[in-house]
């Protein structure tokens, strides 16, 4: 379990550029390595800048779109055409815009039952696992942190992970008036990934910042601490103003 990476940036556009960059070499050594990219997204608004400059060259003609899937790494259920939906907004910023294969976008079927969804998306997981996996070790994951110290749709106080716990489950989670009900990834299919990227920007977003990465070490309250990769990468990609409530010391570029 490596030390996060810390990666500071002036302002949310030299923070994208900067990702969108490490996602490209990441999606090239995966495809080289192994035919295939595979990717997690992240709902919420902070994704939004960088999945419009994937959408755009240079980066719309660098990523190998043939060959990369794309799952999320939480939905909200709501339909896929729902203005709440991680899927649509993915969808109108990026997806639409760019060569990848529909039979290779995973999305929560966010119009069903959440017990349902959950369920079906655990097959979905299922059927791109690499042999003896019941769920894919993903190449690239990002992540977002909510104020209230949430990631995807692990909420403050819910039920810390378990070696039993599905791949993925449907939870309830109030945040921000956004649609509670959600399906989320669990933290055992996050840490098994080669790569985690949390993008945070804002001065909103700093005293959750600081609390998760330098507070008492408490999964339970602050469950962006459940997201520790057995063996991957973990980077946080924050600007300057997400950054302002860490100490130096604690800060690797
Ligand atoms: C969601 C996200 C959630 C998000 C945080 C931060 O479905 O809402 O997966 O975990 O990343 O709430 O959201 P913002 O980027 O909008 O601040």
């Amino acid at each position: 379990m490596p030390e996060p990476t810390i990666q500071i940036f002036p302002d949310q556009a030299a923070l994208t550029l900067a990702v969108a960059e490490a996602f490209v070499r990441a999606a090239e050594q995966a495809v080289a390595a192994r035919g295939r990219f595979l990717v997690a997204l992240a709902g919420g608004g902070t994704p939004q800048a960088l999945h419009e400059l994937l959408a755009r060259p240079p980066y719309r003609d660098r990523l190998p779109w043939a060959h990369m899937s794309i799952f999320w790494g939480d939905e909200r259920c709501v339909p896929p055409d729902h203005a709440e939906s991680n899927y649509h907004q993915a969808q109108r910023a990026l997806l639409d815009k760019v060569p990848v294969p529909v039979e290779t976008v995973h999305r929560v079927r966010g119009e069903w039952q959440p017990g349902a969804a959950a369920e079906d998306y655990v097959e979905q997981l299922r059927e791109v696992a690499e042999p003896g996996r019941t769920w894919p070790r993903f190449d690239w994951i990002f992540l977002g942190l909510g104020g209230d110290g949430h990631t995807a749709s692990l909420f403050p106080g819910s039920p810390l992970p378990t070696p039993q716990d599905a791949a993925a489950i449907a939870v309830t989670g109030d945040y921000q008036g956004r649609p509670a009900q959600r399906v989320t990834l669990t933290p055992k299919v996050f840490n098994s990934a080669r790569a985690v990227a949390f993008l945070v920007t804002g001065q909103n977003k700093a005293g959750t910042v600081a609390a998760t990465l330098t507070g008492q070490r408490d999964p339970l309250r602050w469950p962006a601490q459940r997201i520790d990769p057995d063996s991957g990468i973990l980077t946080w990609w924050l600007d300057a103003d997400a950054a302002t409530q860490l100490p130096s010391t604690l800060i690797t570029d």
